[in-house]
């Protein structure tokens, strides 16, 4: 499976944040064959291991932002709560995927009211997600859960991942199976190497929404160095001046110097900087300080752990429709590789 291949298997897979089964499925397969050992913690943080020594930590969050079934209409529509954040401009008129207790998928749409029997003011309106409801084709409540759907079950807008042209796709869960996928490839590009140090991978559950699995993972890895990798925030297009986009695409991965959630160390952003500069690897910095990621739970656990974040270019994420290019994917792979190399020089 290339590159490009291994993103669609994981971008496809539903992974929405608490529910994180079927992505870890997949990680564990990709990731198993290059870990001494995989164990999947009481939260369902899946955390790989190779090597001995101090640990050094790699974070990815496998969850995505989804929502869950918060109530059954009488007449068979559902109503959504949001897992992670998402912008209520957007939601309308999507397919949605949902996944029952039994594990079988049901699909909907999120419905819209037709245009023809709006008011000019409210065609203007963003509808909140809570107004909004999902059409499965149920004629009664009761038919909603003879098709599976209960209270609490969680959906997402499942999108199928797509080559927009070579090396440019789009698919609906970048954020972060990118990083994932450059965390499992990491684990995979050193199998043969010795490090001085025990690699920890770890794909932490529910991230989108408060930071949770890579809190408890930190606590219990207790690693002496740690680097979240993330797809974030790639804000070049039309009508966003350039000192608002966080990242740009084909600039290559993005090194974090602060975010909501953490500023990081220099020393640590410094060192950074210079194994790209070394192997060539272009590299860019996420302007500060826009969202919050895994690295901010991370460096606060224990008696405060070194932490920084390298990401993968990704437009539109929090929508069902992020793209990226190949290339800024490839190219943070490098880095965290060579990163990893030298890692030790910090234990
Ligand atoms: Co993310």
């Amino acid at each position: 499976m290339n590159l490009e291949q291994k993103l669609q298997r994981l971008s496809d897979a539903f992974g929405v944040a608490g529910f994180e089964d079927e992505v870890r499925g997949v990680l564990q397969e990709m990731a198993a064959p290059y870990a001494d050992a995989c164990e999947t913690d009481p939260l369902g943080n899946l955390i790989c291991s190779r090597g001995s020594g101090d640990p050094v930590m790699l974070d990815a969050h496998m969850d995505e932002v989804g929502f869950m079934v918060r109530w059954i209409e009488k007449d068979g529509f559902l109503r959504l709560t949001a897992l992670g954040g998402w912008d209520n401009r957007i939601l309308m008129a999507h397919r949605v995927t949902i996944l029952t207790r039994s594990g079988e998928k049901v699909h909907g749409v999120i419905g819209s009211t037709p245009p023809h029997i709006l008011s000019p003011a409210e065609q203007e309106k963003v509808v909140p997600l809570e107004d909004l409801f999902v059409d499965i084709g149920a004629r009664s409540r009761d038919e909603a859960e003879a098709f599976g759907v209960h209270i609490g079950d969680p959906a997402t807008i499942h999108y199928p991942f797509l080559r927009l042209r070579e090396g440019y796709v789009t698919g609906k869960a970048f954020d972060n199976r990118a990083g994932c996928l450059v965390a499992a490839e990491a684990l995979r590009l050193l199998a043969q190497e010795r490090l001085p140090y025990k690699l920890v991978v770890c794909f932490s559950v529910h991230e989108e929404g408060g930071l949770r699995g890579a809190k408890v993972a930190a606590y219990r890895i207790a690693p002496k160095l740690a680097l979240a990798l993330e797809g974030t925030i790639g804000a070049d297009m039309p009508g966003v001046p350039e000192a608002k986009q966080p990242v740009r695409l084909g600039k290559g991965p993005a090194i974090t110097l602060a975010d909501r959630s953490i500023t990081v160390r220099p020393r640590l952003a410094r060192f950074l900087e210079r194994i790209a500069d070394e192997n060539g690897i272009p590299y860019q910095y996420k302007l500060p300080a826009y969202g919050s990621t895994d690295a901010g739970a991370i460096h606060l656990e224990r008696g405060g752990i070194l932490a920084g974040v390298v990401s993968v270019p990704c437009r539109y994420i929090h929508s069902p429709v992020s793209t990226l290019y190949l290339a800024d994917l490839e190219a943070t792979i490098k880095l965290v590789v060579a990163f990893l190399r030298r890692a030790g020089e910090f234990l």
